[in-house]
C-alpha cells in the first residue's frame, strides 16, 4: 500500500531526509538483518536454565575467584585476600559488570527508540531498529536477573 503524502511541508521534509529506499544496498542489508531476527532470537527465561544446578549461587563457589585476565584478579591484593573474601569480590565485580553491561544496553535501546520515532512510514529502518531494540531488551533482561541472582547492590556505571 502506497504511503500517502504527508500534510504540512515540514514533514515531507523530514520523511525526504530520512528516506533511505533509493539505497538499495542498505535496504537490502536491513531486510537480511530483520528477517535474521526472526529467525533466531533469544529469550532470556526460555534459553537459560536459571534453575540448573550449576547456575546456583552459592557463597562458596570458587569459580566466582577472579582469573589473571581481570586488572583486580591480578592484582596483589586481590590475590592475598582469603579465599572467601576473594569469591565475595569475585560476585560483586562480575555482579556490577552485568550491571554496566545494561546500563550500556539501556543507553543503546533509548537511542534506537529515539531514531525509531522519526523514521518515515514505510521505511525498512523502523523494522531493524525495533528488531535489535527487542534484542537488547532480552539482553538487559538476563543481566538483571543474574544481578538479582547474586544479590549484590550494584551501581553498575558511573553517572
Ligand atoms: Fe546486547
Amino acid at each position: 500500500m502506497a504511503v500517502k503524502a504527508a500534510r504540512t511541508r515540514m514533514i515531507r521534509r523530514w520523511r525526504r531526509n530520512m528516506d533511505v529506499l533509493d539505497d538499495t544496498e542498505y535496504v537490502t542489508t536491513l531486510t537480511t538483518l530483520s528477517e535474521g531476527s526472526v529467525r533466531r532470537n533469544f529469550n532470556p527465561y526460555t534459553d537459560i536454565e536459571w534453575d540448573s544446578p550449576e547456575f546456583a549461587v552459592t557463597p562458596d563457589d570458587e569459580r566466582w575467584i577472579l582469573p589473571a585476565t581481570d586488572p583486580f584478579g591480578r592484582h596483589p591484593w586481590y590475590q592475598s585476600q582469603p579465599r572467601q573474601r576473594q569469591i565475595e569480590i569475585g560476585m560483586w565485580r562480575q555482579a556490577n559488570v552485568a550491571k554496566v553491561g545494561l546500563h550500556f544496553e539501556s543507553i543503546l535501546i533509548r537511542g534506537l527508540m529515539n531514531y525509531a520515532f522519526w523514521v518515515p512510514n514505510g521505511s525498512p529502518e523502523y523494522r531493524y531498529c525495533l528488531h535489535e531494540s527487542v534484542e537488547e531488551c532480552n539482553h538487559t533482561l538476563m543481566f538483571q536477573e543474574m544481578v538479582n541472582r547474586i544479590g549484590a547492590d550494584v551501581p553498575g556505571m558511573p553517572r
